[in-house]
């Protein structure tokens, strides 16, 4: 059966018709999975059994090479053995659930601030692949927030201020904003990177805003009143009326378009209940192999 997408919020998120993503290896439905991103930037697909290497492999197969890891690789060691798959869970090396004075917890606690992943490098993260293992009881919820509504919405004058801007992103000032600080020779390996404000999508053609917990100032700005803009502008983007929420179920394998979404973890007893996902990011660079797919 083909597969079809079931709007899940007025602006943005599509939720798969059945599925088995593993199995998927075609060119016809990989393509339709680019295209059904490029409309809806957030794509829910249910019952998903990856092992480690076919979540892997899938990452690749959809969008090509992965992030080996980003911000907590300046410190630690991923528990998995393999940094293309990064740990998103409360647990520590030992399988148990992780001290609340663990560094590592304190570092991953900064995934409740909203952002988008891998923003800090160049290149930044393009697709994200969250596949639910182990989900709590209650409520443990992601949030997703759409970017281009966002920027749609905008006052005319406020998309002229903001046209040529760039942002300077670092990973040590969004966890510095928690009170996490790194260590001057895990700085070093974190230096940050420039991207622009406002981004057009390739193929949708839709612009826009790229913003994140991790941007710290506006380039060629005095700082405060970067910091100032930034604030705003994150204020409008995350109106309710742009936000998604997702209640996760095991199984669930979500992906998201980091050019296009902003995304943060909502609180729950971590002291209580394992939560365990894992996720690929591609690098969101130029694959001229899948430019011609789907138009
Ligand atoms: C991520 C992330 C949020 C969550 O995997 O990049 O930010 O709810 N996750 O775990
Ligand atoms: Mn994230």
């Amino acid at each position: 059966m083909a597969l079809t997408f079931r709007k899940l919020h007025q602006h943005f998120v599509g939720e798969a018709s059945p599925l088995e993503l593993r199995t998927v290896r075609d060119e016809e439905t990989l393509a339709r999975i680019r295209a059904g991103m490029d409309a809806y930037a957030v794509l829910v697909f249910r019952d998903q059994s990856f092992s480690d290497d076919e979540q892997i492999a899938f990452g690749e197969r959809l969008d090509g090479r992965l992030h080996q890891g980003t911000g907590s690789r300046a410190f630690t060691k991923s528990r998995l053995g393999n940094e293309a798959l990064s740990d998103i869970s409360n647990l520590d090396a030992s399988g148990e659930i992780m001290k609340a004075d663990d560094r590592r917890r304190h570092y991953t606690l900064g995934n409740r601030l909203w952002h988008t992943d891998a923003s800090f490098v160049d290149p930044p993260g393009r697709y994200s692949m969250l596949h639910a293992r182990v989900v709590p009881p209650v409520s443990a919820d992601t949030e997703f927030a759409d970017m281009r509504a966002a920027y749609d919405a905008l006052a005319v004058d406020t998309k002229v201020q903001i046209e040529e801007l760039r942002a300077h992103h670092s990973v040590a000032y969004s966890r510095h904003v928690l009170g996490f600080e790194f260590s001057a020779e895990e700085q070093e390996k974190l230096k940050g990177a420039i991207h622009p404000l406002v981004r057009t999508i390739p193929r949708s053609l839709r612009r826009s805003l790229y913003l994140a917990s991790h941007a710290s100032r506006i380039v060629d700005w005095p700082v405060p009143e970067g910091r100032l803009l930034l604030r705003d502008l994150i204020e409008h983007a995350t109106r309710p009326e742009f936000v998604y929420r997702h209640a996760w179920r095991v199984g669930d394998l979500v992906i998201w378009d980091n050019r296009a979404t902003m995304h943060r973890a909502r609180p729950f007893d971590d002291a209580k209940y394992r939560r365990e996902l894992r996720r690929v990011t591609t690098l969101d660079i130029e694959q001229p192999a899948f430019a011609a797919v789907g138009s």
